[in-house]
């Protein structure tokens, strides 16, 4: 069933947040806020918080937040229009029967029943575990040490002895065959017609962060290749995006997470009482996963439990990029002479591992073992070439006091002349060019400093619009909607533009014109944090600092546009310096 815009904000305005969420979460008056501990995460100091005037909530530790209409998928775990249903008779609202359905919406309503499809199959997998056929799964599973309360926890199953069952039953409840295609169940051919690709093997429902099926994983009980087959990617599923396990972990009550590299050892360490651990999706760890785990504010080390070998090293060191890279600590926990924590807890248990895990490894000093193993150390040709590369590394990393402090460990651990190696480090830093084989990541890193101040400047440029509209006259006369330089930025800016413009401005509305991805990165963006300000005269100065990092930051990001050369440009750079400058001098109020 799919609503019209304003049933839907009908729906919405019948339902205060506060009031919702109050019976869920017990909520603390706070200026002009409502405050609590957060439901997404585990919390300890209230960091929840409810702004009654804009129908919105924002978790400053997690980063989750939203509208009711969001609160209500996140916590009650469901789609849309389930929310809308449930909102609706709550706030006494007649909904239509039925409407006429725009593009969006059909894609909205096709999300609903793919959505539907997966939970339906993955009951049906986890059925046929206790049907004849599904014994030998069952026992597999067994064979792995997985008690009841696992399996039911992840709903692993049987896919069923051919590529035809769960065809039929997903038909026999009514599913069309196009839809059942998309969700990446079935595969099509003239000669079979519809066919699972999932077929005698055991199954591992991928969940989203709200607890959806959005994709499987099937596991051979043999040796036969490939050893797990995933759904593909659909306009549902995004590999990139979600991780197996996320969304148990995103409770935990530990103060960290464990990344691992496969769905068995995931469920391996949560049935050892490792509720924390998470994996990637049958691909390498990605920037998207590491920025999601960045937004628990609170728990910002990650564990690797990759495996053992050579590729689990190889993964381990790609991860510790992207986790440096999004700010994130990273520690190696050493698994040895196991394979991979599924091994680890199956021969030692959970308090070795837990012992594992308070000595893990630090990340660079990771790193340099890695290389210090690969050289013969009695050569003092490779002993220089294992010191070269460990001043690379250490170049290459970006916070200078944890660089120092790295150099200081390896070189006692190693027994290298800090010194020497200090002085290496300089230099490469001085001349990257020199640095063979690898890209010092410096340069990107101060553009990203910079992106930040100025991303954090646009959005508390929208928070105070959105928080008083009365200031849009002078805000927009200095900034307009192509002055918010990144994608969501100016999507939001356009929109709050418009509704100021037209006075019907409605922040949490205008939270539905975005996906559910969208939905926590756009709740950020409006409900900023604002620097305190006392009197008129401070909120004036803060509000021209601001105005003025964005226009700078607009004009650094067009002049630096090196696709294009032409003299147009090159004049309306200067003319644009010139404006900058012009402004600088101006009082804006
Ligand atoms: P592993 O081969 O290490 O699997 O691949 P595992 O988790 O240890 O599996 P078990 O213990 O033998 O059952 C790690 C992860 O890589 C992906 C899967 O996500 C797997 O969990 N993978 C591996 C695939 O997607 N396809 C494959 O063929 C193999
Ligand atoms: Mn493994």
């Amino acid at each position: 069933m799919y609503y019209s815009d304003e049933i839907i904000e009908e729906v919405r305005s019948r339902n205060n947040i506060v009031d919702v969420i109050s019976s869920y979460v017990s909520l603390k008056r706070q200026g002009a806020n409502y405050v609590g501990l957060c439901p997404f995460h585990n919390d300890h100091n209230p960091s929840f918080s409810v702004s009654e005037r804009k129908q919105m909530y924002k978790c400053f530790s997690c980063g989750e937040g939203g509208n009711v209409f969001r609160f209500m998928m996140q916590y009650e775990n469901m789609t849309f229009p389930e929310a809308v249903r449930a909102l609706a008779e709550r706030g006494g609202v007649e909904l239509p029967q039925e409407q006429e359905s725009g593009a969006e919406r059909a894609r909205a309503q096709q999300r609903e029943r793919i959505l539907n499809i997966n939970k339906d199959a993955a009951n049906y997998f986890y059925q046929q575990l206790h049907r004849p056929h599904g014994a030998k799964a069952l026992e597999y599973l067994k064979g792995r040490q997985l008690s009841d309360e696992t399996i039911r926890k992840f709903g692993l199953g049987f896919a069923g002895v051919d590529g035809r069952q769960v065809i039929d039953f997903l038909r026999s409840k009514g599913y069309e065959d196009a839809d059942i295609r998309v969700s990446g169940l079935a595969s099509f051919s003239e000669k079979e017609g519809l066919t699972s690709p999932f077929w005698n093997r055991v199954m591992f429902p991928i969940q989203d962060a709200g607890g959806h099926v959005i994709a499987f994983g099937g596991r051979v009980m043999g040796d036969a290749k490939p050893k797990y087959l995933n759904s593909p990617e659909t306009d549902f599923f995004n590999k990139r995006k979600n991780m197996y396990g996320y969304h148990i972990a995103r409770r935990s009550r530990a103060g960290n997470f464990i990344l691992c590299e496969g769905y068995m050892d995931v469920i391996a360490m949560h049935q050892a009482g490792f509720d924390q651990a998470v994996a990637s999706l049958g691909t390498a760890f990605t920037e998207e996963q590491a920025n999601l785990l960045r937004r628990h504010k609170d728990r910002n080390t990650i564990y690797l439990a990759y495996d053992t070998d050579g590729p689990g090293v190889t993964a381990a060191l790609r991860a510790i990029g992207l986790c440096r890279e999004a700010g994130l600590v990273c520690k190696v926990i050493d698994m040895r002479p196991q394979k991979d924590p599924d091994e680890f807890i199956k021969a030692n248990g959970r308090e070795a591992f837990q012992d594992r895990i308070d000595h893990a490894e630090n990340s660079f000093l990771f790193q340099a073992r890695v290389e210090y193993e690969k050289v013969d150390q009695q050569d003092p040709d490779s002993r220089t070439a294992f010191q070269t590369r460990v001043s690379e590394l250490l170049a290459a990393v970006p916070d200078e006091l944890a660089r120092n402090n790295y150099l200081l460990a390896v070189c006692e651990r190693y027994g290298m002349n800090a010194e020497a190696i200090g002085r290496k480090v300089s230099e490469l830093i001085g001349h990257p060019e020199e640095v063979s084989g690898y890209v010092r990541p410096k340069p990107t890193q101060a553009k990203r400093k910079r992106e930040d101040a100025s991303s954090v400047a646009q959005k508390m440029l929208l928070t105070y619009l959105t928080d008083d509209p009365g200031l849009y006259p002078v805000i927009s006369k200095y900034v307009k909607v192509e002055d918010y330089t990144e994608g969501l930025y100016a999507r939001v800016a356009e929109l709050v533009y418009r509704g100021i413009e037209a006075g019907t401005l409605q922040p949490a509305s205008l939270l539905n014109q975005f996906t559910e991805e969208e939905q926590s990165d756009v709740a950020d963006i409006l409900q900023a944090q604002l620097p305190e300000t006392e009197t008129e005269q401070d909120r004036r100065k803060a509000l021209r600092d601001l105005i003025l990092k964005v226009r700078e930051n607009s004009y650094l990001v067009f002049s630096q546009d090196t696709g294009d050369k032409s003299m147009e440009h090159v004049m309306e750079t200067i003319r644009r310096k010139k404006e900058l400058e012009d402004l600088r001098r101006r009082d804006l109020f």
